[in-house]
């Protein structure tokens, strides 16, 4: 009995250790482990070969369609021509779904979300949630999938030019903490 209830302790402990693990996904961790050989260790990426996610990864994050292209990139994958700062880029990155859990891509994304130019050029964007993760998994997108999300991110952001980046959640200011969570 003694025995018993030790080995349900140690358990438990285990399973606590585990769910902190969960929970406390290190972004900074995960990127280095899993992105950075590629985009370099400040996303700096390699001229017309990795793109870059310094400055790219927030500007995507402040429309929806940025977003699901984001997390799409990361769980499937990302095949086919693409343009960024007028350079082009045809190779294929490799989709982590299988490896990350949601709460590691949205920890992994909001990271890159606190990095480097990110903050400026993403004002405003709200943090990714696993269950926002969840939502895109759902879809099982093939790399070249992912590539046509791009292009509709591109025509989305070329016709909001000038005309503010978001016309469909309009919450820039102070997003109003406690009440109605999340706004939409
Ligand atoms: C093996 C190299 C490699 C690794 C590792 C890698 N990527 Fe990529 N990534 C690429 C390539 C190549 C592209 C461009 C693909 C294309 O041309 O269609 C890309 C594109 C992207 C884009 C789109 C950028 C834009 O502006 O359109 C994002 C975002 C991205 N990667 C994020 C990540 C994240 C986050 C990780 C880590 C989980 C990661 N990548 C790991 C090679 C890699």
């Amino acid at each position: 009995m003694g025995a018993e209830v030790k080995r349900m302790k140690r358990m438990l402990a285990v399973l606590l250790v585990l769910g902190f693990l969960a929970f406390g996904a290190d972004g900074a961790e995960l990127y280095r482990t899993y992105c950075a050989s590629c985009h370099g260790e400040a996303g700096e990426g390699k001229h017309g070969v990795y793109p870059a996610l310094d400055g790219p990864v927030g500007r995507l994050a402040t429309v929806p369609e940025g977003r699901t292209f984001l997390v799409a990139t990361v769980l499937f994958g990302l095949e086919g021509e693409i343009t960024q700062r007028g350079e082009t880029y045809n190779g294929v990155m490799p989709g982590y779904g299988a490896v990350l859990s949601d709460e590691e891509v949205a920890a992994l994304l909001n990271w890159l979300l606190s990095q480097w130019r990110n903050p400026r050029s993403g004002a405003g964007a709200k943090p990714f949630t696993p269950e926002e993760v969840a939502r895109v998994r759902e879809l099982g997108l093939e790399p070249k999938e992912v590539r046509e999300l791009f292009l509709k991110v591109e025509e989305v952001m070329h016709r909001g030019q000038g005309a503010g980046h978001c016309q469909d959640h309009g919450h820039g200011q102070g997003q109003g903490r406690g009440k109605g969570k999340g706004a939409r």
